[in-house]
């Protein structure tokens, strides 16, 4: 992944979740939740299935495939049943493979897209934890720190245009986190 422009995330569906395959992999580099690293990485999510479980898998690997640092250009999913698979089905699934295809292979020549408000306070809560030698991990800190993402002007993770509104949003859900945080902290010491 350190050496690649896009990676394509792909699991069935197993059990209304991935596989557990892609689930140790996942868990095996939990870590990189904590210190993101993948910002000048795109990423494809593709899933398949016999009947259910789509947008969960989909709203799961986006999640973490993001919190990784990734910019998810698109998500697709597929239903293959091989019983009930008509023609026009495979059909259209070939349609979504080859949209996504070139979704994914021209977002290599565009800037990564300013973040949405779940992404901004994402980050926001992210330093509320770890910005905070007290209750964080010292490598969670001392990455944070390096990266110079607990500077007050650090909007987010990478030096891109976010939209105010969300700046202030994020700020202030960090204040009372920060808040919360502490005040746990309190109560733990007590
Ligand atoms: C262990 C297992 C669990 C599965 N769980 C589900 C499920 O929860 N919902 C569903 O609609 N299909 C489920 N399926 C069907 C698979 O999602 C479908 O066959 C799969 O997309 C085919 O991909 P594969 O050939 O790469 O395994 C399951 C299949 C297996 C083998």
């Amino acid at each position: 992944m350190h050496a690649a422009d896009g990676v394509i995330f792909a699991t069935p569906v197993y059990s209304m979740n991935v596989s557990a395959l892609l689930k140790t992999f996942i868990d095996r580099l939990f870590y990189i939740c904590h210190r993101p690293l993948f910002f000048d990485k795109k990423a494809l999510l593709l899933s398949t299935t016999g009947a259910l479980g789509l947008k969960g898998v989909l709203y799961y690997l986006k999640l973490i495939v993001g919190v990784w640092g990734f910019e998810v250009v698109c998500s697709v999913g597929l239903k293959n049943n091989p019983i009930q698979i008509s023609e026009m089905k495979k059909q259209e699934n070939n349609q979504k493979l080859e949209k996504a295809a070139s979704a994914f292979y021209n977002s290599f020549q565009k800037k990564r897209r300013s973040p949405g408000l779940k992404d901004v306070l994402i980050f926001h809560s992210q330093r509320a934890s770890f910005g905070d030698p007290e209750q964080s991990s010292l490598v969670d800190y001392t990455y944070w720190k390096e990266k110079g993402w607990l500077r007050s002007e650090a909007k987010y993770y990478v030096d891109i245009p976010v939209n105010p509104v969300y700046n202030a949003i994020g700020w202030m859900a960090e204040q009372v986190l920060r808040r919360n945080i502490q005040k746990e902290l309190a109560k733990t010491q007590k």
